[in-house]
């Protein structure tokens, strides 16, 4: 897919002000600084369009993004990081997961999981969660170019393992890096793929 135009429509803490859900809509969600944000600006090659940071906790809201004037992308704030209250953990669960569950024009949901790192258990238990309402998800393991093909590799199957303990079948998966670009042909031919049908 050729990306025309991407640009910020809004940001919002409310289901009920959210775009209508008159087009094809994809979330980007995952742990803090997993680099939801970071892949969201290299899939659009635009840099700067979703706010980065090194710290975790940067996204905090719900933030759509139209691109070539026909389906969104949306940047989710990320889940597990450690130094926010428990009142605002709680507050993440309800809104984001009233979001994903009531949306009608998500067409899937992008898990991120940083391809360094051994299963962890909140991505797991997300993704259970995604599994146990009937919502449509694929796995986008980030942050590839920082270590060898090998072990993303290995971190990738011993995922794909782990998930198999409750799914019958595992979900498609992309391998990305935001700094070598590597994977967004993949991850924009897999969205063109879902638009056209
Ligand atoms: P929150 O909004 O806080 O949940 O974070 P996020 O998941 O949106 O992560 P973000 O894109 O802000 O990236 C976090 C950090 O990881 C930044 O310092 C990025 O530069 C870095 N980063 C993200 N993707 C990559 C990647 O593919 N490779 C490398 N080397 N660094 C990356
Ligand atoms: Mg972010």
């Amino acid at each position: 897919m050729i990306i025309k135009s991407a640009d910020f429509i809004c940001s919002n803490t409310q289901v009920s002000k959210l775009p209508l859900p008159l087009k094809p809509e994809y979330a980007f969600i995952g742990r803090s600084n997993v680099g939801k944000s970071s892949l969201i600006n290299m899939l659009t090659q635009k840099k700067g369009l979703a706010k980065t940071s090194q710290t975790p906790g940067k996204t905090q809201l719900i933030n759509h993004f139209l691109v070539n004037e026909d389906w969104y992308i949306v940047d989710l704030p990320g889940y597990g990081y450690a130094r926010i209250s428990k009142s605002k953990k709680e507050d993440w669960d309800k809104f984001i997961r009233n979001y994903l569950d009531k949306r009608e024009s998500l067409q899937c949901v992008m898990v991120l999981i940083d391809s360094r790192l051994e299963p962890q258990k909140i991505d797991l238990a997300f993704c259970n969660w995604l599994g146990e309402k009937g919502l449509p998800f694929i796995l986008i393991f980030t942050k590839a170019d920082k270590q060898g093909s090998l072990k993303t590799d290995q971190n990738v199957a011993k995922f794909r393992k782990a998930l198999m303990t409750t799914f019958e079948e595992a979900p498609q998966h992309f391998v990305t890096s935001s700094e070598t670009q590597a994977g967004r042909d993949e991850v924009l031919a897999f969205i063109a793929n879902i638009n056209q049908s």
